[in-house]
């Protein structure tokens, strides 16, 4: 077994790619990468101390996608991740990277025969309905009404049938343009394909940064000692999103491989769900209770382009088909940074103690 994992250097790629040698050690791993995310060359040596085998290529060029060993499967994790990315005055690299990139790697998966794993996002759903769901204001978090209008959404969370039809940000707009042509690729090329639309995942070897990866930047600031910010919504940091360990995702990504078959075509929302959610301001608390640090919280009345004030995934779909649900939550991820930051602080502080 082959498998090419694009973005392979990044967070969630370089996390798979490691699991997957682990627990195969036969198979064949292969991680193309172009660097672009600050800190994603310091996951180097650990894929090449796994077994992994790295290509420096970028996926906007379809010369750097010509492999001359067969690919059983493809992840697709190469990516610019940031919802804000592209909202300003130069979108290119958003939309060549996630857009034209994403159909250069359907162009390989339908030259080698190969079977897609897309890791796709919360953020395909329009930012104006997910500011329609009903919610209560509570003491630290906004929380979902069991009451709602939208179809596809209830207090279970956010499923595979909330509606699409409106603007979601240039990200987000990336993602279900790929998605939507690799459902073309998997009908007329006779492509394997199935697609995860994640909401937050964490874990240790996220590079966390202002616009993405929230619960690294958030362990990161409090290991630091720096401040951090609560933006929008009366700047109380009570936006709630759900959180997915990359375990968690690893056991999911897993079954998948191993079962393509009963996941071929299908589109699932996979995320912590209802089992793994955080607002920002509980963050904190777990930050405070875990690291024992506390830090100065500036208040931002302003909201940042793009945010939304709750997001928690209905698994119910992905565990109906897959059996898969969460099993470590928002404590266990803070506490895995937590000792993974701890423990590479030489390495690390040039990228995260910003
Ligand atoms: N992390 C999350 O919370 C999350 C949630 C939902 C979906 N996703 C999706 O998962 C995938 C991986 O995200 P991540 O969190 O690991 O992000 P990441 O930024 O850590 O990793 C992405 C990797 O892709 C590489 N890359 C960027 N442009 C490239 C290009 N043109 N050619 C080759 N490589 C390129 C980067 O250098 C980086 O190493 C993305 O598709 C993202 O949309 C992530």
């Amino acid at each position: 077994m082959t498998v090419l994992i694009t973005g392979g250097c990044g967070f969630i790629g370089s996390n798979l790619a490691i699991m997957l040698k682990q627990q195969y050690p036969k198979y064949t791993v292969l991680a193309l990468d172009n660097l672009k995310r600050k800190g994603s060359e310091l996951n180097m040596p650990r894929l090449s101390e796994h077994g992994v085998q790295f290509t420096h290529g970028d996926i906007r060029n379809a010369e750097d996608l010509v492999f001359d060993q067969p690919i059983d499967f493809i992840i697709d994790a190469a990516a610019e991740p940031s919802v804000s990315a592209g909202l300003g005055a130069v979108p290119a690299y958003v939309i060549n990277t996630n857009l034209v990139g994403s159909i250069n790697t359907l162009e390989v998966a339908v030259r080698h025969q190969a079977k897609l794993i897309f890791l796709s996002t919360s953020r395909v759903y329009p930012i104006e309905y997910l500011e329609k769901i009903a919610y209560a204001e509570g003491d630290t978090r906004f929380e979902l009404l069991p009451q709602q209008s939208l179809p596809g959404v209830s207090r279970n969370g956010i499923a595979e049938n909330f509606p699409l039809d409106k603007a979601r940000s240039i990200y987000g707009a990336t993602k279900l343009a790929s998605e939507i042509l690799a459902d073309e690729f998997r009908v007329f090329f006779n492509m394997g394909c199935v697609i995860n639309r994640c909401g937050v995942v964490a874990g240790p070897h996220q590079m966390g940064k202002i616009d993405q990866g929230v619960i690294a930047l958030w362990v990161a600031r409090h290991y630091w000692k720096k401040d951090i910010a609560y933006f929008g919504y009366g700047g109380q940091g009570k936006q709630v999103r759900d959180v997915l360990h990359i375990l968690d995702l690893f056991d999911l990504i897993d079954y998948q491989l191993h079962n393509f078959e009963k996941v071929n075509g299908q589109v699932f929302n996979a995320g912590g769900g209802t089992f793994s959610n955080v607002s920002l301001k509980e963050l904190t608390g777990m930050c405070n209770q875990i690291l024992g640090n506390s830090v100065g919280e500036v208040r931002v009345a302003e909201s940042r382009r793009g945010d939304i004030p709750l997001y928690i995934t209905d698994n119910a779909k992905v565990k109906g088909c897959t059996g898969w649900q969460p099993k470590r939550d928002a404590h266990d991820i803070v506490h895995d940074i937590f000792n993974w930051i701890r423990e590479n602080e030489k390495m690390l502080k040039p990228i995260l103690d910003v």
